[in-house]
């Protein structure tokens, strides 16, 4: 019995004594395994209280809780400093600075071209019509020859119109996707289609070698030149706001007959004349008509049955008077400072 009750105090040492060393929690861990383990060194001792008489087994029994009370106590004590130590030495090493702004990722914006195109086409897909698309490399049989610009027609001269080779172009309006619809499709045909065109113009402020146009189809039976008139006014009022007005004014293209220029009445003055009419009171901002009978037989379609009307928006214009943007190369130099403002 003396023997089991000093092996006890020797452990105790012991562990006391290493344990003053403890530095790491993983330190102290070995410790616990070591002295206090189902392996360890009491649990060793214990197993020698076999060899006690009765009476003796319970006085050693209470020494070895006191003494495994004792060391698993100043045990987790040092835990405890050791982990409060740690946590203090990450916080330190760690530490982030949470006054500093973060590093917010650049964060792009949609161009003031694409806003206006978004815009104007979403109108019209509440009006029912679909979005279709086209080359802007183009045949001139769809540029020119089907929708009647015949051979000589000023359009077609090479001041006008980039060539690539004696057939194929760089689409000089969007029109030509007119003509691509209709081969493929029968009536009722209701879409807009957005796209780039390109003409051989000199930059200035007014006028880009490339501009955006928004091309417009209705062809169905019964279609006449009032649901033209109807469609752009309400168009106008959405774009530009209620009070807008809109004037026709008769002109000529080829692929359509009746054909007019449409215009706004001024986003600046409302009609009275201002430095962005030009005094006029009126902007002009697209060009349209009743399909050509010819164009539609051309395309497949029986102009006894039906009829139709289509419409080409110039975007760059409509960009500039929704935005009061004055020069159109501000729209193609890609200055930061000038897309920011659209965000
Ligand atoms: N394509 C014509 C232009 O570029 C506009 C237009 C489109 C006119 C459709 C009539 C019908 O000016």
């Amino acid at each position: 019995m003396i023997q089991i009750k000093e092996s006890l105090l020797q452990i105790k040492d012991a562990f006391e004594g290493q344990l003053n060393n403890v530095k790491t929690s993983s330190e102290a861990e070995a410790i616990r395994v070591r002295f206090l383990g189902k392996k360890g060194e009491l649990t060793a001792v214990l197993r020698g209280m076999g060899t006690l008489s009765t009476e003796e087994r319970p006085v050693v029994g209470q020494i070895a809780n006191d003494v495994r009370s004792d060391m698993e106590s100043k045990l987790q004590g040092v835990i405890h400093r050791i982990e409060a130590e740690e946590n203090d030495r990450t916080l330190v090493e760690q530490k982030i600075d949470i006054t500093l702004p973060g590093n917010a990722p650049p964060m792009g914006g949609r161009h003031p071209l694409y806003k206006v195109i978004d815009e104007i086409c979403d109108i019209f897909m509440n009006l029912g019509y679909s979005i279709a698309e086209g080359p802007e490399i183009e045949f001139d049989s769809y540029a020119f020859e089907r929708l009647r610009l015949p051979e000589g027609h000023p359009a077609r001269d090479e001041q006008d119109t980039f060539y690539i080779t004696d057939k194929i172009l760089l689409r000089p309006q969007t029109s030509p996707v007119q003509v691509r619809v209709m081969e493929k499709t029968q009536p009722p045909i209701k879409i807009v289609c957005p796209g780039k065109v390109y003409r051989s113009d000199a930059l200035d402020s007014t006028h880009s070698p490339i501009f955006h146009q928004i091309e417009g189809l209705f062809v169905d039976q019964h279609v006449t030149m009032g649901d033209l008139i109807g469609s752009l006014r309400l168009f106008a009022r959405k774009l530009f706001g209620e009070d807008t007005k809109i004037r026709l004014r008769p002109h000529h293209f080829p692929f359509t007959e009746p054909s007019c220029e449409v215009d706004i009445s001024c986003w600046g003055c409302g009609g009275t004349g201002c430095r962005i009419c030009k005094n006029e009171g009126w902007i002009e901002v697209l060009g349209a008509g009743m399909v050509h009978p010819e164009v539609l037989k051309m395309s497949g379609i029986d102009p006894e049955i039906y009829s139709g009307f289509a419409f080409g928006i110039g975007v760059e214009r409509t960009a500039m008077g929704r935005y009061g943007i004055e020069d159109i190369r501000l729209l193609f130099e890609n200055d930061l400072r000038f897309l920011r403002q659209f965000r």
